[in-house]
């Protein structure tokens, strides 16, 4: 069984290579081309997808912290140059209402944070999708009719939400095409390029065993417990920093800390895992200072809208590895951002300034309070092949090639 399996991811596997190519700016976003043009660190991934009958085709950003699928509709006067989906010339499009619904995104494009979440008004239809030869029929679509800047930033048309199955609305493609019966397994694999160079790819309906040594390590989907946040969410017991003896805890995971009791047994935080956001983001404003001063005093806010950093040198200089301990506590594994990450280089219109990896929300109301909820992006997602299995809810972690 295993290994028909693995056949299919592996020929999936080899039409969605994706490697370092040009991003916009700090954007840091790769896609799939021929070959390395820049020395940029990726922090983002994207692929082709075909839309409609005949096909249409677009770029679109691998997300698994969102479920759509969403495109610029060809009514549409504030998506910059993205190429347009034209519904007209589809013959097995289908309008499914005519309400408008407004996905905010709270992380943005790149390493910048936002200062409000920024979002899309778009309306719910469907169409057949063909995502590296795979077809779906009847996918739900959302077009949208404006953007906002941030989307409009970034060198991709939409979005691929790869959100799990069993707390949306609308299924993401991807478990569609599980439900159309051709995987065996639910899985699928992301191997995320590292630094400047190398392959990125996604597997579906298995793991690329080529990609990763060892054993997966799994971690639980969290329970649902109120406050819960929607998506791929583990339950996070602790972060430190530094290592060896000099390793310190990092208390509390957020300000509502010693409002667990409250929370129906909820874990201490609970940790999203999301391809979509380029960098790693605390609770709140309180928790992120608190975090920063066991590194450096020199770290401080940088940017309102929730970047912290310091002079590049001494950035380099304080830089640790970051430990994350995620799942249930009596099976919690530990997972490492290194050291190398810590620094994200120079923050845009600030000569000298580098922007640290953890940033606190810019958004208002992004955390209430009661539900410690940290965003763990690509700088941590990027260290490990990782399985994401929405069907046995877990998500397997193993040592990448
Ligand atoms: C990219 O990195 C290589 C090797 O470190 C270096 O020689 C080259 O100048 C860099 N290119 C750019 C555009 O920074
Ligand atoms: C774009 O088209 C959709 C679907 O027909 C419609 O609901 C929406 O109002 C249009 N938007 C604009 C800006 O014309
Ligand atoms: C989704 O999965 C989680 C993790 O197993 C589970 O706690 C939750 O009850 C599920 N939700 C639904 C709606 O099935
Ligand atoms: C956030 O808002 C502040 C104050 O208005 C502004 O100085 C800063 O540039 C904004 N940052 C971003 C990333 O929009
Ligand atoms: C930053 O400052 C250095 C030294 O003053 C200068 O050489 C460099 O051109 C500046 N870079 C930018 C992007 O302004």
């Amino acid at each position: 069984m295993r290994t028909a399996v693995l056949a299919i991811a592996t020929s999936i596997v080899a039409m969605l290579q994706l490697v370092v190519a040009a991003p916009l700016g700090k954007s840091d976003l790769c896609r799939l081309e021929p070959a390395p043009i820049t020395n940029q660190t990726c922090q983002q991934w994207y692929a082709d997808i075909l839309v409609g009958t005949p096909p249409q085709e677009f770029t679109v950003l691998i997300d698994t912290g969102s479920p759509y699928l969403m495109l610029p509709a060809s009514n549409c006067t504030t998506c910059g140059d993205h190429t347009l989906f034209d519904a007209a010339l589809s013959s097995t499009f289908s309008v499914s209402s005519a309400t408008p619904i407004n996905p905010q995104f709270a992380t943005g494009a790149d390493a910048i944070p936002l200062n409000q979440s920024e979002g899309a008004t778009c309306y719910l239809n469907a169409d057949t999708v063909d995502f590296v030869g795979l077809q779906v029929q009847n996918q739900p679509l959302l077009l949208c009719d404006s953007y906002a800047p941030t989307l409009n930033d970034m060198p991709i048309d939409g979005i691929l939400g790869m959100a799990p199955p069993n707390d949306t609305s609308v299924k993401s493609l991807y478990w569609n095409l599980y439900d159309s019966g051709i995987f065996q397994v639910p899985e699928f694999g992301l191997y995320l390029a590292q630094g400047t160079s190398g392959a990125a790819e996604m597997s579906l309906g298995g793991l690329d065993a080529d990609m990763y040594k060892g054993n997966l390590q799994y971690t639980r989907l969290s329970d649902d417990a109120s406050g819960k946040p929607s998506g791929w969410v583990v339950d996070q017991q602790s972060v430190s920093v530094g290592s060896g003896s000099r390793k310190k805890s990092v208390l509390p995971l957020g300000q509502s800390q010693q409002q667990q009791g409250k929370r129906d047994g909820g874990p201490p935080a609970w940790a999203v895992l999301d391809t979509g956001t380029a960098f790693i983001q605390g609770p709140d404003k309180d928790t992120v200072a608190k975090f920063y001063a066991q590194i450096s005093s020199d770290i401080r806010m940088i940017d309102p809208a929730g970047a912290w950093g310091a002079d590049c040198g001494t950035l380099d200089r304080v830089a640790t590895a970051i430990t994350f301990t995620l799942g249930p506590q009596s099976v919690a594994i530990t997972l490492i951002v290194p050291k190398e990450e810590f620094n994200m280089g120079e923050y845009p219109g600030q000569n000298g300034t580098c922007q640290a990896v953890v940033s606190s929300p810019g958004v208002p109301g992004f955390s209430d309070g009661s539900s410690p909820i940290w965003i763990l992006g690509s700088p941590l997602l990027k260290q490990y092949y990782t399985s994401w299995d929405g069907i046995n809810n877990v998500v397997g972690w193993a040592e990448r090639y």
